[in-house]
């Protein structure tokens, strides 16, 4: 069973890919920290993210960047986004995702294009979003918790910044495949959200 988790930056999308995988016992690919990674190698690089053939370059990166701490920062996500925009990036990406959702067994990865692009056949979409304001304020408090200084009125403007630049994008914009469950959590509790997540899998398998 392959199931599909895309969404907006903060949308709980990771959490809920992470809570579905432990629920059915799959394997799970956040498939942002690839971008992340090539992001903050291209930073490393002394590269220009916004250029093609430096974050292409940087899709080299090491496999232990992976673990590396800096992939969550904030200023790593808007790296990661610009990245993205690159056709060249993301089909340097493609076929890891696409083997990954294709081992025997099934798997859950969590994205942008993953309904639409990488795996188009899976068993259960879902497109999970919340308000921007809502998901500004769980960014805001969860990096406040984290003991950065940042304003809420400065994490409005990036997620709104994100968004932009994940739909407006011409290469596998984030997108709802239409088959995909809205799952809208603005006001609902994680616990609420993996139910409903849950009981739609279950019509689907
Ligand atoms: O999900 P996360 O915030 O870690 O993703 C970081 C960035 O990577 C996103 O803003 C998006 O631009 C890009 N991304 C993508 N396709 C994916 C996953 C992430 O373009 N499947």
């Amino acid at each position: 069973m392959i199931i599909a988790v895309d969404g907006p930056t903060a949308s709980g999308k990771g959490t809920l890919a992470r809570q579905l995988a432990d629920h059915y016992g799959l394997p799970v690919l956040d498939t942002g920290l690839l971008y992340r990674a090539v992001g903050y190698q291209t930073q490393l690089n002394h590269g220009d993210a916004d250029n093609a053939a430096d974050a292409l370059a940087a899709c080299d990166f090491p496999v232990s960047l992976l673990d590396d701490p800096a992939l969550r920062y904030e200023t790593t996500g808007g790296l990661a986004s610009r990245v993205s925009v690159h056709p060249a990036v993301r089909a340097a990406l493609f076929q890891r995702q696409v083997d990954f959702a294709n081992q025997p067994g099934g798997a859950v990865l969590d994205g942008r294009d993953i309904g639409t692009v990488i795996a188009p056949h899976a068993d259960a979409k879902l497109f999970v979003t919340a308000s921007p304001e809502e998901r500004a304020r769980r960014r805001h408090a969860e990096m406040r918790g984290r003991g950065v200084d940042v304003t809420y009125d400065a994490v409005l403007a990036d997620v709104h910044a994100r968004d932009a630049r994940d739909t407006g994008r011409a290469d596998a914009p984030l997108l709802r495949a239409t088959d995909a469950l809205l799952l809208d959590n603005t006001g609902m509790d994680k616990d609420a959200a993996l139910a409903a997540a849950i009981a739609f899998v279950e019509e689907r398998r």
